[in-house]
């Protein structure tokens, strides 16, 4: 089935481990790139454990295992202690990190602001974005940061669909709030979700109060002035989310709550889609005849034209570029839990607060599970192929998926497609970008392609 794309190369990988670390080695090594310290075996097995200072670890990478871990027995494995510890300072008790009665009343309240037909609503917004980035590209010297300008495209998304219209409020001041905000999420690294001992020097410390302060004032007001004006014309993700309600319990969110949710969107939600953007536009550059099948399928359904929501459907070979792309390189690299009780996976016996990951990095270049793992190859999700079920993790899986996926999904399609019929990407030879994980998979060096206007 597959093919040996760009005759054969492999697009840049992490070295994974070979031989046996100890932990001071792991930890030093987990500081410049948490992707490092993954052995290379967890290619190959089910499952790898260890132990660093005081915390025992395993890494699964076993689909049935996996599904267990994220379906069948959930409430066993909440998100991680440490996970929950930093990131409810900037979003609260919100449904990216709540769990049992309040994560169920929450997710129930928001599932209806995702429904297909309020993304296509705000699909516009988009293909406007992917618009202002093609003048933005013209108007830029030949050699272009296809990362950074990712980064703002999806940020004009995101920050239109939450914050705009907001009454009051100066936009380049929310900008600049979203901005430190956005920064300041960034820098957790994944050294400090993995949960390692404290007495471990941290790269950074965390958040900033004022920033967060700051961001909090922008939010409340932003919700303040939108009940006080009603909902726009077309509703947002602001005005979905103030009419959610969960069906169940008729319970309606708070300021605080609507706020932290608001917030969750904008930190799960920005970067990696531009990661994924990112990543593919460097794949294209890659594999140029990738690149060219993209440009015809792209420039025959579009005419010209930038690619709207209703255009999805009929560009599928954009929406496997934009799945291999996933694979190879998944924005949320690492899926972390902490058990709750004693449990059984492959095997192996997991103790009360035994650190659960799923290393989907691992997981998705699996010599187990797929063919020439680290080739890029769009045909694997060809006619709508589907991989098995718990080996494909990019939005994570259960009732804990992504809740942004199809939202991402469009947006990740309208730019690429819209972008890819007007652009040529070339790559620059010595300046391939190297995966690394901060909080996500960033391409280290940004993503500097030659640019041509066809
Ligand atoms: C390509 C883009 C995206 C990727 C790769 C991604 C990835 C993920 C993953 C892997 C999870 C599960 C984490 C876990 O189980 O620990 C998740 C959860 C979540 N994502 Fe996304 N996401 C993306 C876009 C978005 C967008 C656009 C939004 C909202 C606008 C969003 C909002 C959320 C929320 C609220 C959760 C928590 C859901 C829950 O626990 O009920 N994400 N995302």
């Amino acid at each position: 089935m597959s093919k040996l794309s760009n005759s054969g190369a492999e697009p840049p990988k992490v070295k994974l481990v070979t031989e046996v670390w100890g932990p001071i080695k792991s930890l030093m090594a987990a500081r410049r790139n948490i992707l490092e310290i993954i052995p290379e075996v967890a290619t190959k097995q089910p499952i790898v454990s260890g132990r660093t200072g005081s915390v025992r670890w395993h890494m699964v990478m076993e689909p049935h295992a996996i599904g267990r871990i994220l379906k069948d027995n959930l409430e066993n494995y909440p998100k991680s202690d440490v996970t929950k510890n930093i990131l409810k300072p900037a979003i609260g008790d919100s449904l990216f990190i709540a769990e049992g009665a309040h994560w169920r009343w929450q997710r129930r309240a928001a599932s209806p602001v995702f429904t297909h037909r309020n993304i296509a609503n705000l699909a516009p917004i988009m293909s406007a974005a992917a618009d202002n980035t093609c003048a933005r590209i013209d108007a830029a010297g030949e050699i272009v940061d296809l990362y950074e300008e990712m980064v703002r495209t999806t940020f004009d998304v995101i920050s239109n669909v939450t914050f705009s219209g907001s009454g009051a409020m100066d936009s380049a001041e929310v900008r600049h709030a979203i901005d430190r905000y956005i920064a300041q999420t960034a820098r957790i690294s994944l050294f400090d979700i993995i949960g390692v001992p404290t007495w471990v020097p941290r790269p950074s410390r965390l958040f900033q109060p004022n920033a967060l302060k700051k961001m909090k004032t922008v939010a409340d007001i932003a919700i303040a002035n939108r009940k006080k004006h009603g909902a726009k014309a077309v509703p947002d993700l602001l005005d979905l989310l103030l009419e959610g309600q969960d069906p169940e319990t008729k319970r309606r969110m708070n300021m605080a709550e609507l706020r932290d949710n608001l917030l969750t969107f904008i930190v799960a939600g920005h970067e990696t889609t531009a990661l994924t953007l990112s990543w593919a536009l460097y794949l294209c550059a890659f594999d140029p005849e990738v690149q060219d099948k993209l440009r015809d399928e792209a420039q025959s359904v579009l005419q010209g034209r930038t690619a709207t929501a209703a255009d999805c459907a009929t560009l599928p070979y954009t929406d496997q570029v934009i799945k291999e792309t996933l694979r190879l390189y998944p924005p949320a690299a690492f899926i972390s839990r902490t058990a709750q009780g004693k449990d059984v996976l492959c095997d192996r016996d997991i103790q009360r607060k035994d650190t659960v990951m799923l290393p989907v990095y691992a997981l998705h270049r699996h010599h187990a599970i797929w063919d020439n793992p680290d080739q890029f190859d769009p045909m694997r999700f060809a006619n709508g192929h589907k991989p098995d079920r718990y080996s494909y993790l990019p939005f994570g899986d259960g009732p804990r998926i992504c809740i942004g996926a199809q939202f991402a999904m469009i947006e990740a399609t309208i730019i690429l497609a819209t972008l890819i019929s007007r652009f040529r990407f070339e790559r620059i030879e010595g300046r391939d970008p190297k995966p690394v994980m901060v909080l996500t998979l960033r391409p280290e060096g940004g993503v500097p392609l030659k640019v041509s206007r066809l």
